[in-house]
């Protein structure tokens, strides 16, 4: 079964709003782990406007899933990833000032460049996932940096959905078979939600976890968000 990673960025967001410590981050990832998310994943942003980098230290003992951190590899970053020593980081390449992430690895001109970072994180034991598009150039080369995984940007396919489901997966089809031909492991996400997630994970072989906030922050404010795991889960079930 694909595993689900729930983004908890915009609880912090909603906490940061007033100042104060509400909704409590730490409560919201132990009761998410609990209502079965199978994994948390944060996005620390230098600017500290979503989830902020001692969120990061304070999460960490009590993820007993899969911790997946995720951002772009400044020092700061990858010293704050060396010491949480997550499961998983996720390199994007988002520049500081961007809303959220918005595209993924040029893998041929960052190449030297992630082969470093992520010979850091993998000597260090820490699985590394770098965010891509579905370019077949860029997940051709990606195997040359040396991470584990890749995780597809879905946003175009989310984009695309309503209009022509078949046409909006049809890329990631391509992208996926061609990872896993060349041994990489396929995580996804971006705008996935209640409407596309079931039909995406139907038609990606191989997929082993999607990381999913916006949509299911949002579902949760109408369903509470044990039985919106629940839902997603639920997706996630029957290939
Ligand atoms: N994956 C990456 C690399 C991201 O940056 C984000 C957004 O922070 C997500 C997944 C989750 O996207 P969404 O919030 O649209 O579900």
């Amino acid at each position: 079964m694909t595993k689900l990673s729930v983004n908890i960025n915009k609880i912090a967001t909603v906490r940061n709003a007033r100042g104060g410590n509400m909704p409590d981050l730490i409560k919201a990832a132990k009761d998410i782990q609990n209502f079965g998310a199978e994994g948390i994943t944060v996005h620390p942003r230098p600017d500290e406007r979503h989830v902020r980098y001692k969120d990061v230290l304070d999460l960490r003992p009590i993820v007993y899933t899969e911790f997946n951190i995720e951002g772009y590899p400044t020092k700061k970053f990858i010293d704050l990833v060396l010491k949480a020593k997550p499961n998983q980081v996720t390199l994007v390449p988002d520049p500081p000032e961007a809303i959220t992430s918005n595209a993924g690895w040029d893998t041929v001109n960052n190449l030297s460049f992630l082969q470093d970072v992520i010979g850091q994180f993998s000597e260090a034991g820490i699985r590394t996932s770098i965010f891509i598009d579905t370019n077949l150039e860029n997940i051709q080369n990606a195997v040359k940096t040396n991470t584990d995984r890749i995780e597809l940007y879905t946003e175009p396919y989310a984009a695309g959905y309503a209009k022509n489901k078949e046409a909006a997966i049809a890329p990631f089809i391509e992208a996926a078979n061609l990872a896993n031909k060349i041994g990489l492991k396929i995580n996804a996400g971006h705008d996935l939600s209640l409407e596309n997630l079931k039909f995406f994970n139907e038609k990606i072989p191989f997929l082993k976890e999607v990381s999913i906030g916006h949509a299911l922050i949002c579902d949760a404010l109408y369903l509470g968000l044990e039985k919106t795991i629940q839902e997603y889960k639920n997706q996630l079930l029957k290939k």
